[in-house]
């Protein structure tokens, strides 16, 4: 089966490329299983309860978040009002598993794709440079002994590159997919490890490029050069989708290929 993952949608920049591109994707590759991080979707700053919607209408059948999961209100009703691992509720919106215990949503959702495979989605998030996660390492230890499908993404949101290649190591033959996503900028070390776990260090940013990732780069530039404080605001130029498709067998969950996506207008 084939999964397509695509990485953190930045402001309307973001969601108009991934729309216009997604469908045809999809088809072509005859993705079964679609998953989306939609953390910035929002104007860079969260995701809303309609453009979680919107995205659902494009296919996505999972949605995952990051650090940004509390940055719009309204989305915290949504998430206590709709329990992602409902199987009634198409609605599946995930924040990251390993933060504080009590908050709203849930960082796993359990499905069964339109072909009937099981399939699990995982978001984790890491505690390097960032702030009110738990160890993720155990987290995700936890998480795995309730899960009975074989095929399991896990979208691990975090800033340093050695958390995200150890935490790939650490569930190599364990999991399908351990895909990085939260610093914006793709890398190109998409590999299969050595017992079958597909892994990408950040799958970058589906957004605007001519910006510092994904805010207008005059502000951001602004507030290197004088340290002052501004308001940041979405930029709109060169955007692209980035997403990595997985090729895995159903059966095992093991991964055979992955496949780096970059696409503009
Ligand atoms: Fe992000
Ligand atoms: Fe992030």
């Amino acid at each position: 089966m084939n999964i397509l993952f695509v990485g953190d949608i930045f402001g309307s920049a973001g969601r108009k490329i991934v729309a216009e591109h997604i469908g045809h994707i999809r088809e072509a590759h005859h993705v079964d299983l679609t998953v989306i991080n939609a953390e910035n979707a929002a104007g860079g700053f969260g995701v809303t309860p309609q453009i979680a919607d919107d995205l659902f209408d494009l296919g996505a059948d999972v949605l995952t978040t990051g650090n940004h999961v509390w940055d719009k209100k309204e989305l915290i009703d949504y998430l206590n009002s709709v329990p992602p691992d409902s199987q009634q509720n198409p609605r599946r919106v995930l924040r990251p598993l390993n933060l504080y215990p009590g908050v709203p949503g849930h960082g796993l959702f359990q499905g069964v794709t339109h072909s009937g495979v099981p399939f699990a989605v995982i978001n984790l998030m890491g505690r390097v440079y960032m702030n009110g996660t738990n160890d993720p390492f155990r987290a995700i230890d936890d998480a795995l002994k309730t899960i009975t499908a074989k095929v399991i993404l896990v979208d691990f949101h975090a800033e340093v590159t050695s958390e995200k290649v150890a935490m790939g190591w650490h569930l190599d033959g364990r999991v399908t997919a351990v895909l990085g996503t939260h610093t914006h900028v793709p890398t190109a070390d998409e590999r299969i490890l050595h017992h079958g776990t597909a892994y990408q260090t950040d799958v970058g940013m589906s957004g605007p490029y001519d910006s510092v990732i994904g805010v207008e780069k005059d502000l951001v530039l602004h507030r290197f050069l004088t340290g002052m404080p501004g308001k940041f605001e979405a930029a709109r130029g060169n955007p692209k989708m980035c997403a990595a498709l997985i090729h895995c067998e159903e059966r095992t969950g093991r991964a055979i290929s992955i496949q780096r996506i970059m696409l503009g207008e």
